[in-house]
């Protein structure tokens, strides 16, 4: 515990305007907390937010993690962080590893530093792709970590999320910040964009447009998929719960699905008319490229501190996924003129 804290203040979400951090905002302030974004608007879009916009609680400031000062400046007022940001999906990181790079490690460690200047408590948020190529029956928080080579860019994710989670652990042993760590397992919902290698909504969007469904590999890979509105509420009460400090916990999916299956219930649920067609990885990314065939969660951990339980069934996702990329096909664009409402500080 920070000494001599004051009251309640607000709660800062790196990344607000992405994917996750969008639903995450949403629900803070549903749950009446005053809440600052703060977004570089890179992968993330002022859309994403579009339904909160003008929250009277809802400060959003549009900057990068990379600079010092506009994360001191954002987190002047609060004493909570969700530490979202980062840049994110398979593409985008094998297309351009050192920005990859630099946000995930710099801007994070630029946030870790910011909020014990702050006396702020930090949710930071990991990934599976930390474990990389361990394909143990259910993958529990100590697990071993099984990386391909580093000069590999597609494990340079996997290698800043992981000095990410260590940075948190020793300010957390030396410094005293109070941080939880979470582990995000393949999280799906309406929102997420398939333009940097999301599988889920680029093969809904697919399977929407009449086209095949292009699944990469044998398609006999497997992932557990969780739904982003079980996700977000075990964020926050994992954040909220004191045991949590030093720790870090799997929030995954309970049903574990092969990618050629997955694609098999997209058509079936969305009655389309498409097919499947398999493409070999060297032809979606490069030669050489590496991919875990098999990625299980052990959700025990959170299930015993908050009660975690993934209960939205597949299915449900897929047609929310469906009605939300129909909804902005309409819209006819992902950037809304909402970019205003944004208020640059750097
Ligand atoms: N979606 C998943 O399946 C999944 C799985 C594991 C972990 N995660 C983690 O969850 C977090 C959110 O991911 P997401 O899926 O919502 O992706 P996203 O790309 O939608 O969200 C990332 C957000 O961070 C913003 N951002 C990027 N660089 C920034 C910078 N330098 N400064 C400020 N903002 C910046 C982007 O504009 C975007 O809004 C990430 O930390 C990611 O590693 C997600």
């Amino acid at each position: 515990m920070y000494p001599g804290r004051g009251p309640r203040r607000k709660t800062l979400v790196t990344g607000g305007a992405g994917f996750v951090g969008s639903h995450l905002v949403e629900y803070l302030l549903e749950l009446g907390e005053d809440v600052v974004v703060l977004d570089d608007l890179s992968t993330g879009s002022t859309r994403n937010l579009a339904g909160v916009a003008d929250h009277p609680r809802l400060e959003m400031i549009h900057g990068s993690i990379l600079n010092p000062q506009t994360v001191a400046q954002a987190m002047r007022t609060c004493d909570r962080v969700f530490h979202l940001a980062a840049a994110v999906g398979v593409k985008l990181i094998v297309e351009q590893p050192l920005r990859g790079l630099r946000i995930n490690i710099h801007g994070t460690e630029n946030v870790l530093t910011a909020a014990i200047e702050q006396q702020a408590s930090v949710l930071l948020v990991s990934t599976s792709e930390v474990y990389g190529k361990n394909t143990a029956d259910r993958l529990r928080e100590d697990s071993d970590r099984v990386l391909g080579d580093p000069l590999l860019s597609r494990w340079t994710y996997a290698g800043a999320k992981g000095i990410d989670e260590a940075f948190a652990k020793a300010y957390h042993d030396q410094e005293g910040l109070e941080v939880s760590i979470v582990r995000l397992f393949n999280t799906v919902g309406p929102r997420q964009t398939g333009r940097y290698g999301m599988v889920l909504p680029n093969l809904v969007g697919q399977a929407l447009r009449g086209a095949p469904l292009t699944v990469f590999g044998d398609g006999l890979q497997t992932r557990c998929f969780s739904a982003v509105d079980d996700v977000v509420p075990a964020m926050v009460d994992i954040e909220r719960d004191p045991r949590s400090r030093g720790q870090a916990y799997n929030l995954g999916g309970a049903r574990e699905i092969s990618i050629l299956d997955l694609a098999r219930e997209i058509i079936r649920t969305l009655d389309s008319r498409s097919e499947i067609q398999l493409v070999p990885y060297e032809q979606a990314y490069a030669p050489g490229f590496e991919d875990m065939r098999r990625r299980v969660p052990d959700n025990t951990k959170a299930h015993d501190l908050v009660g975690y339980e993934p209960r939205t069934p597949l299915t449900t996702t897929i047609m929310r996924v469906a009605a939300d990329l129909l909804a902005r096909e309409r819209l006819g664009s992902d950037a809304m003129p909402l970019v205003g409402a944004f208020r640059g500080v750097n």
